[in-house]
């Protein structure tokens, strides 16, 4: 909910835009950082959820590291004082240029996943005169009930590797003088709200980081990657997600040894809430059997209903009318671009702002061009 004097800011301004509201981001931050705190755990903030300057100043700000997937994402997380030691880096398909900006950088850990790019990696480092610090995303062949375009921990998908490989992996890491092996990572997809997922992995964990002790490999390291899911249906009712049951589920089933440091990369449970898309409605249309209230704000600005039929909250901020059925779609020359239908909503009409809630995560930072759109600017409560 937006209060009157966010409202008539909101009308005063062009549209589309993404609103956040950075105080919710700081209450989030504050009940997430508390519960790290209790059990000593590390989080490295996944830059790829939100890249917006003020959002990484913030995050920080409390403390958070990085998660990288690109040379350009370990780059702006050192320029924008992220600490390096506190920096991850993960990715099926680091560059030689990337993997040099990250060497350079001396981040804390290469997510690496696989043989050849081990190789890459010692290699480069040899050349640079470094000592890489590399740690195994492993594939544990999880189900994360998820959109199958966001799970990355099954046997199929693309990432990790794979237990069948354990023991070539030991023996190339054996034979690379210019990289150390520091830990383990896994991430097994994202928006899971089914927390017996985090509980199957962590037993996982268990069972693997227990065979690379029995091979003789020390793990100091567990990163245990993010994905914890946020409440799309109401986000006023329920902003921030449930951190305490989370990692309480985490500390009661991943076997820790005195020496293990644990690790987390959260990106959407931190700044979805805090974000939304206002835009304006242009046209209402009659179609067969259904009335279109056609935007102003498009796929090209939030992809995720046109990607993953994600659903977000829409408010109509400036009616109270009587509720009415809406399709409620963007301007894009494309039918998926569309972000809701048969939609209750008070009656709507041309110059109605909506919001289109949760949006602060994979939101801008998949924002394109397409049909030579501009890019939606981005404002603050603060
Ligand atoms: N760590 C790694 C290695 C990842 O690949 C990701 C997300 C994260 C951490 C952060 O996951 P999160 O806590 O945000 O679930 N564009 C999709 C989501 C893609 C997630 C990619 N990886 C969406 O809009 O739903």
């Amino acid at each position: 909910m937006f209060d009157v004097k966010t409202l008539d800011r909101f009308k005063t301004l062009e549209t589309p835009f993404y609103f956040y509201d950075l105080s919710l981001l700081k209450k989030t931050l504050d009940l997430y950082t508390a519960e790290l705190k209790k059990y000593n755990y590390h989080a490295h903030y996944a830059l790829k959820a939100n890249a917006n300057d003020k959002i990484l100043e913030i995050i920080k700000d409390y403390g958070l590291g990085a998660d990288c997937v690109s040379g350009n994402e370990v780059a702006l997380a050192l320029k924008s004082g992220f600490d390096p030691s506190k920096i991850v880096y993960a990715g099926v398909g680091k560059s030689d240029r990337e993997i040099i900006t990250a060497l350079n950088g001396d981040i804390f850990t290469f997510n690496c996943e696989s043989i050849p790019e081990i190789e890459i990696i010692n290699q480069l480092s040899e050349k640079m005169g470094k000592k890489a610090s590399i740690s195994l995303r492993i594939n544990p062949d999880i189900d994360a009930h998820t959109h199958k375009y966001i799970s990355t921990g099954r046997s199929q998908d693309k990432f990790g590797i794979s237990h069948w490989m354990f023991d070539d992996v030991i023996n190339t890491i054996n034979s690379c003088s210019s990289v150390t092996l520091t830990g383990l990572h896994f991430h097994v997809g994202s928006q899971i709200t089914d927390l017996n997922v985090f509980e199957m992995l962590s037993l996982r964990i268990n069972e693997i980081v227990g065979r690379f002790r029995d091979k003789g490999v020390r793990i100091e390291n567990i990163n245990l990657g993010g994905g914890l899911g946020i409440d799309y249906k109401s986000p006023d009712e329920n902003p921030i997600p449930d951190f305490s049951s989370y990692f309480s589920i985490i500390d009661k089933k991943l076997h820790r040894e005195p020496y293990q440091q644990i690790h987390f990369e959260p990106g959407r449970a931190i700044v979805a809430q805090c974000g939304s898309l206002i835009t304006r409605v242009l046209y209402v249309k009659m179609g067969k059997g259904r009335k279109f209230a056609i935007l102003d704000a498009g796929m090209n600005d939030l992809i995720r209903p046109a990607l993953y039929q994600a659903s977000h909250k829409i408010d109509n901020l400036t009616s109270s009318g009587r509720s009415m059925r809406y399709d409620v779609v963007g301007p894009v020359c494309e039918s998926s671009d569309k972000f809701a239908s048969n939609l209750m909503l008070p009656e709507t009409k041309r110059g109605d702002i909506l919001a289109i809630k949760s949006a602060g995560a994979y939101g801008q930072v998949m924002a394109m061009r397409y049909n030579q759109r501009d890019l939606a600017p981005e404002y603050y409560s603060e």
